[in-house]
């Protein structure tokens, strides 16, 4: 079975191919964030613009013609309302014009599940750390819970959000983790509340030092708080779980920092940490082909008029199959 997926919940167009859940294409086309973050319509033409060529170049470097593809999966959601509908409407008409099932699949879900699956584990527990969200999760039967999360913004807006308030371009966590190399540590706000967190306090605290403080302590201070709330947090759940593995997802996962920080505490327990490649800890369509072959596997689709889209889609509110 190959089954095409399409990702568009925020700045990348993303369209994977997974066959037998093995990858065999992963392209994607992103928005270039500038000065004034993401504007919804603009990304949304964007991912217009470029979808025709990166389902050409998904279907060229998996050495496939459109008739190969026996499913479709797209992100129904968390993510932008004009985004996620570019990649919906993309999923449609292709699902419609092969004559193949569609299923939809929740972002998040899709994160973790490449984690798992990159990383060989086969019952983690997972940090899930991106722009939009920042939680604790783990799969019970046939739902995942969410054990842990943010209380207001995802770490990776935070990030983003630091690094435009401090004039650092391009705006996102890599530039701040980059910045912080030899920062010295000025105290910031802790917020952990069990498994939960929250970060928006750091960040107005942060933005007010940028004129006492250089931008390299700050980032350094405010990387290193905010992995370790989230480093707290995790290894809380994972006690309490007894849980014997654990993998970090998501856009966040591809920070340096923060990986060494959960191998250090995973190592002290005994606990097998894994993650994906970059490629698929950055928003793509692998992830959601990947979950999506697994879906339409267990017979899990959508009629294609009932295709929706939805902005606060719940990880939650998923329900799957047991394992
Ligand atoms: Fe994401």
């Amino acid at each position: 079975m190959a089954v095409l997926g399409i990702e568009s919940s925020a700045h990348t167009f993303g369209v994977g191919i997974v066959e037998e859940g093995r990858v065999v294409a992963n392209a994607k086309a992103m928005y270039k964030i500038g000065s004034k973050g993401m504007i919804p319509r603009e990304v949304a033409e964007t991912h217009i613009a470029n979808a025709p060529n990166v389902i050409q170049e998904a279907l060229k470097e998996a050495g496939m013609k459109f008739s190969d593809i026996d499913g479709i999966g797209y992100t129904k959601g968390p993510g932008i309302g004009y985004c996620l509908h570019v990649g919906m409407l993309s999923a449609k008409t292709l699902a419609k014009k092969l004559n193949v099932p569609i299923t939809q699949v929740n972002h998040g879900i899709g994160h973790m599940e490449i984690a798992k699956s990159r990383a060989k584990l086969k019952d983690p527990l997972a940090l899930y750390v991106s722009g939009g969200n920042s939680q604790i999760l783990k799969k019970y039967g046939e739902s995942y819970r969410v054990l842990g999360e943010t209380f207001d913004i995802g770490i990776g807006n935070m990030l983003d959000s630091l690094a435009r308030s401090l004039k650092l371009y391009p705006a996102w966590g890599s530039t701040v983790e980059k910045t912080a190399e030899g920062g010295k540590y000025v105290e910031m706000p802790y917020t952990v509340k069990g498994m939960d967190f929250s970060f928006t306090g750091m960040l107005t605290h942060a933005s007010k030092m940028k004129d006492r403080k250089s931008d390299k302590d700050i980032c350094f201070s405010v990387q290193e708080t905010a992995y370790a709330m989230l480093t707290e947090a995790t290894e809380r759940a994972l006690l309490l779980t007894n849980s014997k593995e654990l993998c970090v997802c998501g856009g966040v996962a591809q920070s340096h920092r923060l990986k060494r920080m959960l191998q250090g505490m995973a190592d002290e327990h005994g606990i097998t940490f894994g993650y994906a490649e970059d490629t698929f800890n950055a928003d793509n369509g692998a992830m959601i082909a990947l979950m999506a072959e697994q879906m339409l596997k267990h017979g899990i689709k959508t009629k294609l008029q009932d295709c929706t889209i939805e902005q606060r889609y719940r990880i939650d509110e998923v329900k799957l199959w047991k394992e």
